[in-house]
């Protein structure tokens, strides 16, 4: 009897087990035994079983083992093949995220909706979803931001799975190319490159190096210098302190065995001239987030000039969130964690290099990632990086929202910290660039040049096609705000090595789509901030970072950032007018558009498009001279129209010149 009944209690646990995978005559796939990191996200990694920041599944107070964490916009394409039978989840917000989440779900089945939650916020119920699969051949799921931007959307698919009869469904990518360099090598005679006009401030320390690239040893000289600089014959650093305002017009030549450059270029003397063109630096975030130490800044300064990227114009060495001590000084200065020995020594070194350092702050009592802010510190922090040989500071919002929300939320109190920094820097011996970081609230780019030289236009970017795209195409309404001295700065380039942390990957977008990231920063007139790490940079990450003419159009001297032309099925044509009078082009395939079936790639081929622009569309006629700005070849000249195939997710980057 006893056996029996063994028996039974085991037949009977076998069902339940086997029922799990097999119901009746169906399979069943849990959507957490996916591949979670092909899901397309604009923020952090998907994750299985685990929300987005690796916690407990939890919506609307209750907890689930079973499920995706991921975070808006977040897009699945699964091919079902018309054996499926239906789609099965839970839906919300999850509750690890601030108030202030709201997303939205859908699912679609080959290309129409047939489930849309409509605004979840965090704290709601998951909503149940039940989605008929039969005759459907491909399925995706999607969470958008809502129409609040994805702040802190972090969203959850939860014990979802598919049921199906035929083939287990799989999840549909994009094919991506092999890294392809564009770029030529450059020459070994003397080129100059880099922006041709430079501001500092009467009576404080110069520095400036002349990006040149051509076989060492090379001898520069300067004509002109204004009096005050000096100029290092054998490096090319132009090191000293003018009285004098004025603009000052410096012939610069550079020589060496096998020929000679010159070049103009204009040395600004005078009040509120910084950052004339865009900064161009590295910035420790994106690659170390909160490990940053001082061994990895100065690896990645002598990384800055071993790869030869200093010369092609790259300057600032920024250390971003995490080199603060836990307390202040018994005299309130702040202090430097055990990560750092030196600020002081640091900065010598990297000036000795030729490029120069920046450091990060926050208004609030503490930073984004926890450590000491500025507030109540302001003039002394500001006294303290002056000591430090400090030229450029991050200043960001996080905890500044508690005392944000005891005032009356004017728009002088959003501008209330950053003008109080401004003045604390503007107190100081030499020049420190100011960078605002407050996401694009209370429409910054209307007020962050009363404040600084250029300000952050949205939240942080990450290293996906999602993310990146989002960010940079979204910046077409702000293109009358840039100009020299002011920049829109839509976050920093996530190429090369990244991991926001002490370890690092390759970034998540394709070669075509790191094309795009580059030229769409330099048509934006962005401050170009290096986010990978620069001691293991492969060739291709370098090639993208050491064009000289796509920089050129960054750094152009009018300051113009690029407008948007043409926005249709998938493709977008912007313009930037350069200060010669020719017009750099960038023209992406984009793939995708807004709506929310056209958000997927549905036949999942990386398809290649013609892309036209015409002279009427451009406003202008005549003959113009066409350059391809990657291979930096001449196309032709055209009277009329310049049409092109375009990469999936690529772009095609071209100057237009008149010819007279
Ligand atoms: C915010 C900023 C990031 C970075 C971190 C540091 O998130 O937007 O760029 O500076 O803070 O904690």
């Amino acid at each position: 009897m006893k056996r029996k009944i063994n028996f039974l209690f085991l037949f009977g646990l076998m069902c339940i087990i086997s029922s799990a995978q097999t119901t009746s005559n169906f399979s069943q796939l849990w959507l957490n035994d996916l591949d979670v990191s092909k899901i397309e996200t604009s923020w952090g990694f998907s994750k299985a079983n685990k929300s987005i920041n690796g916690n407990i599944l939890s919506v609307g107070g209750q907890s689930y083992n079973k499920g995706i964490g991921t975070h808006a916009i977040s897009k699945l394409l699964l091919n079902v093949n018309k054996t499926a039978v239906d789609f099965n989840a839970l839906v919300g917000v999850d509750d690890e995220a601030n108030n202030n989440a709201s997303i939205e779900f859908y699912v679609l089945c080959d290309k129409k909706v047939v489930f849309h939650s409509g605004l979840m916020k965090k704290g709601d119920a998951a909503q149940k979803v039940h989605v008929n699969l039969s005759g459907v051949n491909k399925l995706a799921l999607l969470v958008t931001a809502g129409n609040d931007g994805n702040d802190n959307d972090h969203a959850d698919w939860l014990e979802a799975y598919i049921r199906y009869s035929g083939q287990t469904p799989s999840i549909i990518t994009t094919p991506a190319s092999k890294p392809y360099i564009l770029t030529p090598k450059t020459p070994d005679s003397p080129r100059i490159n880099g922006a041709k006009i430079t501001g500092a401030s009467p009576n404080k320390p110069f520095l400036y190096t002349i990006a040149a690239t051509g076989k060492r040893p090379m001898q520069f000289k300067a004509k002109n210098l204004p009096k005050g600089l000096s100029l290092d014959s054998e490096t090319g650093i132009i090191t000293g302190k003018v009285a004098k305002s004025g603009n000052y017009e410096v012939k610069i030549t550079a020589q060496n065995s096998f020929g000679k450059a010159q070049r103009t270029m204009t040395i600004v003397i005078g009040e509120n001239k910084l950052a004339l063109t865009p900064p161009m630096g590295w910035n420790s975030w994106n690659c170390w987030g909160l490990s940053v130490s001082q061994d990895k800044v100065k690896a990645s300064a002598d990384a800055m000039v071993s790869s030869g990227l200093i010369n092609h114009g790259w300057t600032y060495i920024n250390i971003d969130d995490g080199w603060e001590a836990s307390e202040r000084a018994a005299d309130g200065e702040i202090q430097i964690n055990e990560k750092f020995t030196d600020m002081r020594a640091l900065s010598d070194y990297i000036h000795s290099l030729g490029l120069k350092m920046g450091i990060y702050t926050s208004p609030g009592k503490l930073t984004c990632g926890g450590y000491l802010g500025s507030l109540h510190h302001e003039e002394q922090d500001a006294d303290t990086y002056n000591k430090w040989g400090i030229d450029y500071l991050k200043y960001d919002w996080c905890s500044y929202g508690n005392e944000f929300e005891k005032t009356d939320k004017s728009h002088h109190e959003y501008m209330k910290p950053y003008i109080t920094m401004s003045e604390a820097l503007s107190h100081q011996s030499r020049d420190i660039v100011h960078s605002l970081c407050q996401y694009g609230m209370d429409d910054v780019w209307k007020w962050g040049g009363q404040t600084g030289q250029l300000w952050r236009t949205t939240g942080d970017i990450t290293d996906t096609w999602e993310s990146m795209a989002r960010i940079g195409f979204a910046q077409y309404d702000k293109a009358q705000y840039a100009q020299p001295g002011n920049w829109n700065d839509p976050d920093m380039l996530v190429i090369g090595h990244v991991g926001w942390g002490p370890s690092l990957h390759p970034t998540r977008l394709t070669p075509d789509e790191q094309y795009t990231h580059v030229s769409l920063w330099a048509l934006l007139a962005a401050p170009l901030l290096i986010g990978g790490d620069m001691s293991q940079m492969d060739d291709f990450t370098l090639s993208l970072l050491t064009n000289d003419e796509v920089i050129a159009i960054n750094q152009d001297v009018l300051g113009k950032q690029a407008r948007r032309i043409i926005q249709k099925d998938g493709k977008e044509i912007w313009v930037k007018d350069l200060e010669d009078g020719a017009k750099a082009i960038g023209l992406f395939n984009v793939g995708e558009s807004d709506n929310v079936s056209q958000l997927f790639n549905w036949d999942g081929k990386a398809n290649k498009t013609s892309i036209e622009i015409s002279w009427k569309d451009l406003n202008i006629s005549g003959k113009y001279q066409i350059r391809d700005l990657w291979t930096q070849k001449d196309i032709k000249t055209e009277n009329a129209v310049f049409e092109t195939e375009v990469s999936y997710h690529g772009v095609v980057l071209i100057k237009i010149t008149p010819i007279k």
